[in-house]
């Protein structure tokens, strides 16, 4: 199992975390949020945490409780933006993320997905197709779709929800790059039609959450849904020069469940890892939040 954490990332930093939240710097601002996972105590004092902090979400529980938490307002502490941009640069690959506060303590981007932007872009480009072709599923702001694109795919980005494809589509102008397919559709749906369709891809990249809507009003159940999902994804996945990314964020699954769920529909494959995504903050702390199971064939 492998433990990935982004690298050298001038524009992002986990601060510190602990007493179930965290201290993240998103290019010049500091943001304190809600973190359920952070169940240890903080490293640094509750004066040095509202000294650096810009803006903190707080939520019905109150600052510093476990409980519902993604539900609150921002309390601006130091002047700030309402949206600003952040860079990601290695190895080549180089993004502009717009970010912003929103309602559900989220700023439209996952620091720690970086790992799978990089794994992306770097599959991509080792792909013999002249131009493969990638779908982002679940596709939010669209940082793997953005990763694909810069790596030389022709890449279908979808999502349900109208207002993150149009911020996904602010993303791409603002990385200096063009051409992505904007779909705003339910998944399941459309991977089923695009199989009937014979459509085909080299890549497909599903970051599936809890519990969703599509834009019919399909009802998306993580437990009941992913290997019907997954079923779906294998008739339009390429048997070779092809790849696909799963990653879970809900259910507390762990990532044998999704290795396990993903060796159960593709079958074994020599080039399948698994692992879990984490940020590690200034005192060594490592914040596990999402687990993932790839593979390359
Ligand atoms: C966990 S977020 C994905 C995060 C993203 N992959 C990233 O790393 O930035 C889940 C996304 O799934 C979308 N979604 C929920 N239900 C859906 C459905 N039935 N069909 C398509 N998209 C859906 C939501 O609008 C949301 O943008």
């Amino acid at each position: 199992m492998l433990l990935l954490a982004p690298d050298n990332w001038n524009d992002y930093e986990l601060i510190d975390c602990g007493g179930f939240e965290k201290l993240e710097r998103f290019g010049r601002f500091v943001l304190a949020r809600p973190e359920p996972k952070a169940i240890w105590q903080k490293s640094l004092s509750g004066a040095d945490w509202t000294q650096m902090t810009h803006t903190r979400f707080v939520t019905g529980a109150g600052f510093g409780k476990s409980g519902k938490e993604d539900s609150g307002t921002w309390q601006t502490i130091k002047k700030m933006p309402e949206q600003w941009p952040v860079n990601y640069r290695k190895e080549g690959l180089n993004l502009q993320l717009r970010l912003g506060l929103t309602a559900f303590k989220h700023v439209g981007l996952f620091p720690e997905q970086a790992p799978n932007w990089d794994y992306i872009f770097r599959t991509v480009k080792a792909l013999k197709a002249p131009r493969p072709r990638v779908l982002n599923l679940f596709a939010y702001t669209g940082g793997a779709s953005l990763a694909a694109k810069a790596a030389g795919a022709d890449v279908l980005h979808l999502d349900a929800v109208r207002q993150v494809v149009t911020w996904a589509r602010e993303n791409m102008t603002l990385s200096s790059l063009d051409n992505i397919r904007w779909v705003v559709e339910d998944a399941l749906k459309f991977v089923k039609r695009e199989a009937r369709r014979g459509n085909r891809y080299n890549g497909i990249m599903l970051d599936p959450p809890a519990y969703g809507h599509g834009t019919g009003g399909e009802t998306w159940k993580l437990d009941e849904c992913l290997l019907e999902m997954l079923q779906a994804c294998r008739k339009i996945l390429l048997p070779d020069d092809s790849f696909l990314i799963l990653n879970l964020y809900s259910n507390g699954f762990s990532s044998l469940v999704a290795d396990t769920i993903v060796r159960n529909v593709f079958g074994e494959i020599k080039e399948q890892e698994s692992g879990e995504l984490f940020l590690q903050d200034r005192f060594g702390k490592r914040l596990s939040l999402s687990v993932f199971t790839r593979f390359k064939r």
